[in-house]
Parts: structure tokens; C-alpha cells; sequence
């Protein structure tokens, strides 16, 4: 499964440590920025990663900014694009089986390393559920 990561300067201290960790996980993410901790405008690193989930260039993505909220305000303008802040070990599950969530994303500056770490883990393995009433409403989503 190939995984991107991105994150404006308020999620760059996390998305660096998340690049460490899963490194030595054998498991490399495709980190598409920002590169510093010099202030950028989310809106446009969540474009970069709707456009790579929705020309199907990777699988799933991480999105981080300070909040998690404007990140995913602007990723979920797309349609196509499922973004769920996680936080906690039932929503990380619940946005896969239920709303089949594309991208993961997190507070830099509002939760932890290892919670992250547990929520993501959670959430890339975890299935979709399939349900015909989970399609459906996923479907009404992007008409
Ligand atoms: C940047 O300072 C901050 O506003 C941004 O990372 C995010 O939290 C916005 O929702």
C-alpha cells in the first residue's frame, strides 16, 4: 500500500517524526511537504495530496496542520476525497468501515506522537465495510 504525508509548519514537527518512525517500520511515506518550519497556506498542501489520492499515485495520504481542521475543511472540498481527523481508536476504525476515509488527518500542535501512531495503524488497516447503506451514503456524497 503506498501511503503519502503532508502537513503545512503547524503538523511539520509531527509529519517528521511520522517519516522516522514508519521508516524503521519498513514502511516508506511519500512526503509530499512542506519541507520547513517556514509558514505556508494548508489549502494548498491538501491540494497536492487530493490530487495524488484521486489520480490514484498512492492509496491513502496523512494530512496534518496546527488543528487538523483547516486541512480537512480544504481536502474535503474535493469530491472523491474522505479526510477524518482521528481521535480516538474507534473513530480510526469507523472512518474506514463506515466513510471509507482516504486520508487521515491530525493536530499537529493538539495531540501526541503515539496517539497518532496508534490511530493511524488503526486506520490503514482496517477494511472498508462494504454495507450497502456505507456505499450508499458515500455515493449520495459526491452527486
Ligand atoms: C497555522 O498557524 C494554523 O492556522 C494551521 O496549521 C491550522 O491549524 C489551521 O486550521
Amino acid at each position: 500500500m503506498k501511503i503519502a504525508i503532508a502537513s503545512d509548519h503547524g503538523g511539520f514537527e509531527l509529519k517528521q517524526k511520522l517519516i522516522k518512525y514508519y521508516e524503521k517500520q519498513d514502511l516508506r511515506l511519500v512526503d509530499l511537504g512542506t519541507h520547513s518550519e517556514e509558514s505556508c497556506d494548508y489549502p494548498d498542501i491538501a491540494q497536492l495530496m487530493t490530487n495524488y489520492i484521486l489520480d490514484k499515485s498512492v492509496d491513502m495520504g496523512i494530512l496534518i496542520c496546527g488543528t487538523g481542521i483547516g486541512i480537512s475543511i480544504a481536502a474535503n472540498r474535493n469530491k472523491g476525497i474522505r479526510a477524518a481527523i482521528l481521535y480516538n481508536q474507534e473513530v480510526a476504525r469507523l472512518a474506514r468501515e463506515h466513510n471509507n476515509a482516504n486520508i487521515a488527518v491530525f493536530g499537529g500542535r493538539m495531540q501526541s506522537f503515539d496517539e497518532v501512531v496508534k490511530y493511524f495503524d488503526i486506520f490503514r488497516n482496517t477494511s472498508f465495510s462494504k454495507e450497502n447503506r456505507h456505499q450508499r451514503r458515500i455515493d449520495e456524497l459526491d452527486k
